[in-house]
């Protein structure tokens, strides 16, 4: 039970990797705290999990991403580890197709509710003077893809954020990683084999995998245990840098 005793937040925690990594914590013995805007979805969650607290919130919202915060501290008095990762996909289209809401949907929620859930939970953990902290990025935030640049752009800022919380952490004992999946199985990679050809989405899940040098999708199960062992004692010297996990798509 090597999280015995700890405090956990993670964001976007009712599906996917949210729902992957509090599994794997509350198994391992961490009370989690576990905020998602998709309310039904979220209790059905952390109904299935021991020491879960779910709390619905939206990640955009400056009130709202104090708000869940503050829950935690009420509920637990600390936060130890943090799982900023919620996100959406956004539409794809080329830039000069898209409306500049397109941008500031995904910005709104990939990059400043980033920024939020690290500047709330950063002052939390500065007081106790220790913390660890995995923010989700993307492949996309190490390169290009065309007809994604919102979701682009806001992963490079994810990137970004990383390296500048992991300095001014650093200091009061805190660490911040990202982990950057690539081609991941989860309901978001569904909608944009979809959005890719309506007509055909499996045929584009097919040909996904095929270009993946391991040859498949990933599973959320796979980026849990990465980001699980960031956030470990394991990882004490692991600070500032985006983990690539791939399948080596990007070697
Ligand atoms: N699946 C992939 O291939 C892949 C690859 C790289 C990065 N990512 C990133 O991983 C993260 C998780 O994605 P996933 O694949 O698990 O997707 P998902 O859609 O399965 O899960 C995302 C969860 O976040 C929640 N959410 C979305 N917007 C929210 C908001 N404003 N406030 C609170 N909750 C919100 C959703 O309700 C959902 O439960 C995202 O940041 C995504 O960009 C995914």
């Amino acid at each position: 039970m090597r999280f015995d005793g700890r405090v956990a937040v993670v964001t976007g925690a009712a599906a996917g990797f949210g729902l992957a990594v509090s599994t794997r914590l509350t198994a391992e013995g961490a009370k989690v705290v576990m905020v998602d805007r998709a309310a039904e979805q979220l209790e059905k969650a952390a109904a299935g999990l021991a020491g879960a607290l779910p709390v619905v919130a939206d990640v955009s919202v400056e009130s709202e991403v104090d708000g869940y915060v503050a829950k935690a501290v009420e509920a637990h008095g600390k936060i130890d580890l943090f799982f900023n990762n919620a996100g959406i996909e956004g539409r794809m289209a080329p830039m000069t197709e898209l409306a500049v809401e397109d941008f500031d949907r995904v910005w709104a929620v990939n990059a400043r509710g980033v920024f939020m859930g690290l500047r709330a939970v950063l002052k939390v953990m500065k007081q106790h003077k220790s913390g660890a902290i995995v923010n989700t990025a993307s492949m996309a935030a190490i390169r290009g893809a065309a007809t994604f640049s919102p979701y682009v752009a806001a992963k490079h800022a994810v990137a970004g954020l990383t390296r500048c919380a992991a300095l001014e952490g650093a200091p009061f004992g805190i660490r911040v990683n990202a982990v950057a999946p690539g081609h991941i199985d989860t309901r978001m990679a569904r909608d944009l084999t979809a959005q890719i050809n309506p007509d055909d989405p499996d045929g584009v899940f097919e040909r996904t995998s095929a270009s993946v040098p391991l040859g498949r999708y990933g599973t959320a199960e796979e980026v849990a245990n990465l980001a699980v062992w960031l956030l470990s004692e394991e990882a004490s010297y692991v600070s500032g840098a985006t983990h690539l996990i791939d399948g080596a798509l990007n070697a």
